[in-house]
């Protein structure tokens, strides 16, 4: 079967090996004509030193990929996804099916990526729309090392077949879940608690401090995701908790890596610059402090990691207002 990727960077073309590897061949369109060359000439994947499959081919003409296959897999950073969508819809002329797997949530809408889909596409193209989510390293992933991840969509025809075309039983095995609006969410938020994890680091604070900021982390995602009509239990699966470890912890992660910056006192503009790959966890903060406004909820981490991420306070300052505020009972929503 033939299969169209949008964003062939680090994720997008990881996950072609892995259609490639489950018999599709698959088309990635990329505005970077270095990664378009790189995998059409020498058969590398742009970022990682690996040799990847000859029928995973790549373009820079979006009306090419559209035209390749009914099924788009969404892989742009989140901040060019409303973009990319609405340049789709001008030359989109069959219905697709929509699989993202980015994740992020806009932050100026509160939108997330299912949203922009029916925002900027006619109805009459959505054959249907999955968010494939969990936790997951490129790094990891491109070397077939085994990965966990799960297929939400409100259509099971169309969660059951994401399911089967990425499933495989080497490597790669995908859960289905009915919450889009769960899985999408804690994939976008937990991007924020990883950025305040790295900062935890950065200071020089303990595995203790970031367990516990981790912990009332995963609190906070499911309380945005309850807020916003998911449910609580994907807030603790491999979409929430799942991810959140993966990427909290790990050198692996952006998000991590940028929040040690910023807590090693780098300015939050030349550490979010000097990482060359998307981080999506500055935006996920900014989402996440909009929707507890909007919402009304109470978001301690993600309040504090806001005035950081906009230089309303200094992380010593933000980490003593976090210690200093009112003692609690633990509760989990
Ligand atoms: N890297 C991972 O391990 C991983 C795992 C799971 C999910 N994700 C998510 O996938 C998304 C993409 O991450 P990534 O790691 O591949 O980032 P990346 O920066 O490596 O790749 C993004 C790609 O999108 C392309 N791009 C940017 N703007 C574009 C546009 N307007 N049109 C077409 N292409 C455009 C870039 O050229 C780049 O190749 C993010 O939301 C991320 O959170 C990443």
């Amino acid at each position: 079967m033939n299969i169209s990727i949008i964003g062939g960077g680090a994720w997008g073309t990881t996950l072609a090996q892995a259609l490639s590897d489950n018999g599709n061949d698959v088309l990635i369109r990329d505005i970077n004509p270095n990664f378009v060359k790189k995998i059409n000439e020498e058969h590398l994947h742009p970022f990682f030193d690996v040799v990847i499959p000859k029928n995973i081919k790549a373009t820079l003409n979006l009306k090419d990929a559209v035209s390749y296959s009914d099924v788009l897999i969404l892989c742009v950073p989140t901040k060019a996804m409303r973009s990319v969508l609405h340049e789709i819809n001008t030359i989109i002329n069959t219905k697709k099916l929509f699989v993202n797997v980015s994740k992020g949530i806009e932050p100026e809408t509160s939108y997330r990526v299912s949203q922009i889909v029916n925002d900027e596409i006619n109805a009459e193209y959505i054959d249907g729309y999955v968010c494939l989510s969990g936790p997951s390293h490129a790094e990891e992933l491109i070397l077939r090392k085994v990965t966990f991840l799960v297929a939400a969509s409100e259509s099971k025809e169309k969660r059951e077949y994401i399911q089967r075309i990425f499933s495989n039983d080497k490597y790669l095995r995908v859960y289905t879940s009915n919450d889009v609006i769960g899985v999408e969410t804690g994939g976008a938020i937990k991007n924020a608690i990883a950025i305040v994890s790295g900062i935890a680091s950065g200071m020089g604070l303990g595995e203790n401090a970031r367990a516990g900021l981790i912990s009332r982390g995963i609190k906070e995602i499911a309380t945005i995701v309850v807020s916003l009509g998911g449910k609580m239990e994907t807030a603790y699966g491999l979409s929430g908790i799942g991810d959140l470890i993966v990427t909290a912890s790990s050198m692996n992660s952006r998000n991590f890596q940028c929040g040690l910056k910023i807590g090693k006192g780098e300015s939050i503009k030349d550490a979010e610059e000097s990482i060359v790959q998307s981080v999506e966890g500055i935006r996920a903060i900014k989402a996440g402090y909009e929707i507890g406004i909007k919402y009304n909820i109470e978001l301690p981490i993600i309040n504090m990691a806001y005035l950081v991420v906009t230089n309303q306070i200094d992380v010593k300052d933000g980490l003593q207002k976090l210690l200093a505020r009112d003692l609690k009972e633990e509760k989990y929503c």
